[in-house]
C-alpha cells in the first residue's frame, strides 16, 4: 500500500500522543466494539459490562470478562505495537500513548503508555480496599477480596462508571503539550474521551486519524489515512529520515 499522506518528522523534536483505541488491536485478532464482529454486537453490555450487572450477577460478569482475557492471552501484539515502541526508543520523551482500550497489547510489546482511560481487564479491584493483586492469567487468581470477602470487579470502567479523573487530567496535560494528536482506531463515539479530540483542536494541536473508516469526528481531523494501523504508523511516523 502506498502511504497518501504527509509524514509527521520526529527529527525536528515534535511531540506526538497516539490516542489509541480497538481498531489498534483489531490486526493482533482482538475484537472491537462496534462494527463487524464487534463486542457489542454479540452482547448486552448491560448484561455483562456495567455495575448494575455486576451487583445483579457478578459470577455472570467475571465470566464474561474471563472469556475476554482467555481470548486476548490467545492474541498477539502486531508490528504497529512493535513500531510505537521503536519510535518511543528512538524519540524518547516524544511519543506518548494514551489508551482507550483495557486489553493490555500495547504494553505486552513493550510500548509505556501514560494513560488507560479505561482502567485495565488484568487488574481487579475491591470496592472498600481497592486494587488486588492479579496475576495476567486468564483464570482470575480469587474473586472475592483477601481482606473483606467482596466480590472483586475489573478495574475497567464501564457504562455508567465514572472515569478516573486523574488519567483523564493527565491525559489531557500529554495532549495539551503536544505539536500532533494521531488518533488510531477509534470511532471516537464515547465520551468523555471522545471530547480529547476537539479539545486538542482547540489547543492547537495537529489532528490526524487512522482509520480504515470514517469516524464521528473524522471531519476534525487535518488528514485522514484510511489505512490499517499496522501500516499507517510505520509510513506516518518514520523512525527516521
Ligand atoms: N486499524 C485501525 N483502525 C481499525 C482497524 C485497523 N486495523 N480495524 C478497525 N479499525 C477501526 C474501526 O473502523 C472503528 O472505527 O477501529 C474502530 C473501533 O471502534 P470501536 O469498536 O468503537 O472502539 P473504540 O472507539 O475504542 O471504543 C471506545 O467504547 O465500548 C467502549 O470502553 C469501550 O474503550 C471503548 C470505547
Amino acid at each position: 500500500m502506498t502511504f497518501p499522506g504527509k509524514r509527521i518528522d520526529l527529527d525536528g523534536g515534535d511531540r506526538v500522543c497516539l490516542f489509541i483505541g480497538a481498531g489498534m488491536s483489531a490486526e493482533s485478532g482482538v475484537p472491537t466494539y462496534r462494527g463487524a464482529g464487534g463486542i457489542w454486537g454479540q452482547y448486552n453490555y448491560r448484561e455483562v459490562a456495567c455495575q448494575r450487572a455486576f451487583d445483579r450477577q457478578p459470577g455472570v460478569v467475571l465470566d464474561f470478562h474471563e472469556q475476554r482475557r482467555a481470548g486476548l492471552l490467545a492474541c498477539a501484539p502486531h508490528a504497529g505495537h512493535a513500531h510505537i515502541a521503536a519510535l518511543q526508543a528512538r524519540y524518547p520523551g516524544q511519543v506518548s500513548v494514551v489508551t482507550q482500550n483495557i486489553d493490555g497489547m500495547l504494553q505486552r510489546a513493550g510500548v509505556a503508555v501514560a494513560a488507560e482511560l479505561h482502567g485495565s481487564i488484568w487488574r481487579m479491584r475491591c470496592a472498600a480496599h481497592g486494587l488486588s493483586d492479579d496475576r495476567a492469567g486468564a483464570n482470575l487468581v480469587t474473586r472475592h477480596c483477601a481482606l473483606c470477602g467482596r466480590w472483586l470487579r475489573p478495574d475497567v470502567t464501564w457504562f455508567e462508571d465514572q472515569v478516573d479523573g486523574a488519567v483523564f487530567d493527565a491525559a489531557m496535560r500529554l495532549i495539551a503539550a503536544s505539536q500532533w494528536l494521531v488518533a488510531v482506531g477509534t470511532t471516537a463515539s464515547v465520551y468523555p474521551a471522545a471530547g480529547f479530540l476537539p479539545f486538542a483542536r482547540e489547543m492547537g494541536v495537529r489532528l490526524v486519524e487512522i482509520n480504515p473508516e470514517a469516524s464521528d469526528m473524522s471531519d476534525l481531523f487535518e488528514q485522514v489515512i484510511r489505512q490499517p494501523a499496522s501500516v499507517a504508523l510505520p509510513a506516518l511516523l518514520p523512525l527516521s529520515r
